[in-house]
């Protein structure tokens, strides 16, 4: 089989591809990325010279150009990871989501009607149910609950999950939807949480905790998120959509302690700055469909996981190094520089 990959080099595509060729070798991977500010060709160098790998720089907006990779590689199953990932970015220029998030999925999805695939798999977030209250802990996400979104983020993705169901349901292709709680792991870009505070600390720098820190995640190793769609795609129901998340709930203040302490750097470090615009206060997952119908728990517990993850940010420095040296600079200075 083939399966195309879109956003292959960033975050949860790599582990994703990593995942795939360790566990399905039979398969090809083709991966097409844009290689935005998020994508990075050397976090894919284990698979660069795999003969069962190929890589395509492409956007996923480029209709004629991602036809022509369909024509080509001919891939059984789709499964789109390409977005604009980052709350904060969309909420200072949220043009860029809208193209890619909703416009890019419509033209693979285009290309999957013209070219026929067995399946198209959307990899969306539980950001798109909107937010729970701090004080309602028995109330959780499931499937069933609406789309009522916050940020032009999550609302570009909420827009691509109508538009994946639209597909379905009018042109009958076999598509399906997984909604995860946050991520964590190896090769996560680090304007996001858990690395930024993990490479903050490492250069005994502030680390900007927006408002009180008291917002709640649910957070997941990222390979446990790499298992759950690869079942999704290969055993999920068509038409079906899957939450994805494993009851770690953990507030924000709470996670960054815990960095602080790891690293054994003196929590002084810790500066309380501008909360972000329209802030979502808690996220948490209700998993039991994943769970009952295709047999999917999450293998890594919260305090393996981070442990693993500060390693590997430590292992891994010239890959973040020369992330944080780039265009990360000037959009640091931006985002926080009069918080
Ligand atoms: P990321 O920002 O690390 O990576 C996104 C990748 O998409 C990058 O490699 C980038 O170059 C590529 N890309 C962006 N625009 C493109 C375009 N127009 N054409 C082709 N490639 C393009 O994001 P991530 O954290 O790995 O998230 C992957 C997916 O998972 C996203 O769809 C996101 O909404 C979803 N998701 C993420 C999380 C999380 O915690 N990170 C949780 C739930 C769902
Ligand atoms: P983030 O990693 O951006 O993920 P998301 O907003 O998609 O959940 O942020 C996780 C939480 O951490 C969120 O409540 C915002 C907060 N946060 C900070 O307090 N400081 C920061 O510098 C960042 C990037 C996030």
């Amino acid at each position: 089989m083939t399966i195309l990959v879109t956003g292959g080099a960033g975050f949860i595509g790599s582990n994703f591809i990593f995942y795939e060729r360790a566990h399905h070798p039979e398969d090809r991977i083709v991966c097409v990325d844009k290689l935005t500010y998020a994508g990075n060709l050397s976090t894919l160098a284990p698979v660069l010279n795999d003969p069962m790998f190929r890589f395509y720089k492409t956007d996923i907006c480029d209709r004629k150009a991602v036809y022509a990779i369909f024509e080509e590689e001919k891939p059984d199953l789709v499964v789109n990871f390409a977005a604009e990932s980052h709350v904060d970015r969309s909420i200072e220029n949220p043009e860029i989501f809208l193209q890619t998030n909703i416009i890019g999925t419509a033209v693979l999805m285009d290309a999957c009607r013209t070219f026929g695939v067995g399946r198209f798999h959307q990899v969306s977030t539980d950001e798109v149910y909107g937010d729970l209250p701090l004080d309602r802990p028995d109330l959780f996400f499931t499937e069933e609950t609406p789309i009522h979104t916050s940020s032009p983020y999550s609302s570009s993705k909420a827009a691509a999950d109508l538009l994946v169901m639209a597909y379905h349901r009018t042109y009958d292709l076999p598509v399906s939807l997984s909604r995860c709680s946050n991520n964590y792991g190896p090769y996560q870009f680090p304007e996001k949480l858990i690395p930024l505070m993990i490479a903050n600390c490492l250069s005994d720098k502030p680390l900007p905790v927006y408002g009180q820190g008291l917002n709640v995640r649910d957070w997941l190793y990222v390979e446990d998120h790499c298992k759950a769609v690869d079942l999704v795609l290969r055993k999920g129901a068509v038409g079906q959509v899957y939450n994805i998340g494993g009851h770690n709930e953990m507030r924000n203040i709470d996670i960054v302690r815990l960095i602080c302490q790891e690293l054994h750097k003196p929590e002084s470090l810790i500066t309380y700055v501008t909360d972000r615009k329209g802030h979502d206060m808690r996220y948490a997952i209700d998993p039991t469909k994943i769970h009952r119908d295709l047999d999917w728990l999450p293998d890594t517990k919260f305090s393996d996981g981070i442990v693993r993850t500060i390693r590997w940010y430590l292992d891994n420095r010239d890959w973040w190094g020369e992330i944080v040296s780039g265009e990360y600079q000037s959009y640091y200075e931006r985002m926080y520089g009069n918080r």
